[in-house]
């Protein structure tokens, strides 16, 4: 760690905390914060933004700036890898431009050696680990959730917020370590970014935080690669946060500061947002620090093929899907059922590729013609299953949904 430049210590205050002071500045002049309508003369821009930023054309986009698109569900049963170009891509605000020679760290706070750290140091004098991890955003599957009631001002993820990467980087222990991190009992990790969100109240970059022990496990890393490409910079390139098993909200892209502070970070992202409120809470007046705050991530699963009120041919048909255990826990059965559960059959299930990855699942089933109904749930090793319905789950800001998968279809 021979290069690495050593700051004077700063002393880490409530006030202070991780919320940016960038509300000055403004978006670029060709860029608009208004959602995509589904008007014909708005396709050509939406298929510019996938072009853009390097995205297939078939991504749903649920806002253009910030950019957000998710693929279509047939399309991550693919592999068990997402290609770069099919990974969902979840922005509060506009992509910041930083060249990886532009780009510092710095790390201050609860730590002996507060420092600042280039991108060729990072890379260079950190030993570089691989960890292949699936990323979900806390608002996918929101669309069946405003099936039971609206949720204003929140985009209608489907399927498709939720794709695995084989990640590369620094280990994030290490890089505390190199700076001293205190040990002491409840500290957190904040991490600070430049992108400005127009939605925060106010108006703040993006930031958000872990607890240390998280921070200082194996599987969490500072990724300059995804899938043994450069880091996009779509997803945060040239380096971002990767918290394996947590909400995605939690990887924070294009990170430039570390803080270890007492508290858990003060950002709109993590006091606000990304919280589960009870249903007759109303969001527009909820406090700072109000709510479940979203972290680790619940059992989970979905089918991805066939798709919603998809037509399909009578006769065999193939299912597929994923499950998720959550942080690090592992799956231990999926079931699927064609009568809204009164019977179940067993999928099969792929060899899990990582501790913190999904497990891709399918079955082959005879279907009569006429109207599908398809139910699949998970079962992890702790014998636990989840929530059947929305309904039971749905909250104001619609987070978290990890119901049993529900897809309807119809064979002819
Ligand atoms: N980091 C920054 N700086 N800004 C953001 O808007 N979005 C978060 C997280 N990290 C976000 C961020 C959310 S909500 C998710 S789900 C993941 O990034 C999405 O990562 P991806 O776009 O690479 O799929």
């Amino acid at each position: 760690m021979s290069g690495l430049v050593y700051r004077p210590a700063t002393v880490w205050t409530a006030t202070a905390g991780s919320v940016g002071d960038e509300s000055s500045k403004t978006l670029p002049p060709d860029e608009e914060t208004a959602p995509v309508t589904k008007l014909t003369g708005e396709l050509d821009a939406v298929s510019r933004s996938n072009q853009m930023w390097g995205k297939r054309p078939d991504m749903i986009v649920r806002g253009r700036v910030p950019f957000n698109a998710e693929p279509p569900a047939a399309v991550l049963a693919d592999g068990e890898i997402t290609a770069l170009d099919a990974f969902y891509s979840r922005n509060h605000g506009p992509f910041p431009d930083v060249a990886p020679e532009q780009w510092r760290l710095t790390v201050d706070g609860a730590v002996d050696m507060p420092l600042e750290v280039t991108y060729d140091q990072l890379t260079s004098e950190f030993s570089a680990h691989s960890v292949v991890a699936t990323l979900v955003c806390a608002g996918n599957r929101r669309a069946e959730l405003l099936n039971v009631h609206p949720i204003p001002g929140k985009d209608p993820w489907a399927h498709g917020a939720i794709s695995t990467a084989e990640w590369r980087g620094a280990r994030l222990a290490d890089v505390l370590r190199a700076a001293g991190v205190h040990s002491a009992e409840g500290l957190h990790v904040a991490f600070a970014a430049p992108d400005v969100a127009p939605e925060a109240v106010p108006v703040q970059s993006y930031g958000s935080s872990i607890p240390l022990s998280k921070a200082l496990s194996a599987e969490v890393l500072l990724a300059w690669q995804m899938n043994s490409e450069p880091l996009p910079r779509a997803h945060g390139g040239p380096v971002r946060a990767v918290v394996p098993g947590y909400i995605g909200a939690r990887s924070v892209k294009w990170v430039t500061a570390i803080t270890v502070q007492p508290v858990p970070s003060q950002n709109y992202f993590q006091a606000l947002d990304y919280r589960l409120l009870p249903p007759d809470a109303d969001p527009a007046t909820a406090a700072p620090g109000e709510g479940i705050s979203l972290s680790s991530l619940p059992l989970n699963c979905d089918i991805l093929v066939p798709g919603d009120d998809q037509e399909i041919p009578a006769g065999p048909l193939t299912i597929r899907g994923w499950a998720l255990a959550g942080d690090g826990r592992t799956v231990a059965r999926v079931d699927v059922s064609l009568d809204d559960g009164r019977t179940w059959q067993q999928a099969d299930l792929q060899p899990a590729i990582s501790r913190w990855a999904w497990r891709q699942w399918s079955i082959t089933v005879e279907t009569p013609p006429g109207p599908l109904s398809l139910t699949a749930r998970a079962w992890d090793d702790t014998g636990v299953t989840h929530p059947e319905s929305p309904a039971s789950l749905w909250n104001p800001r619609g987070y978290g949904n990890n119901a049993w998968a529900h897809v309807t279809a119809s064979a002819r």
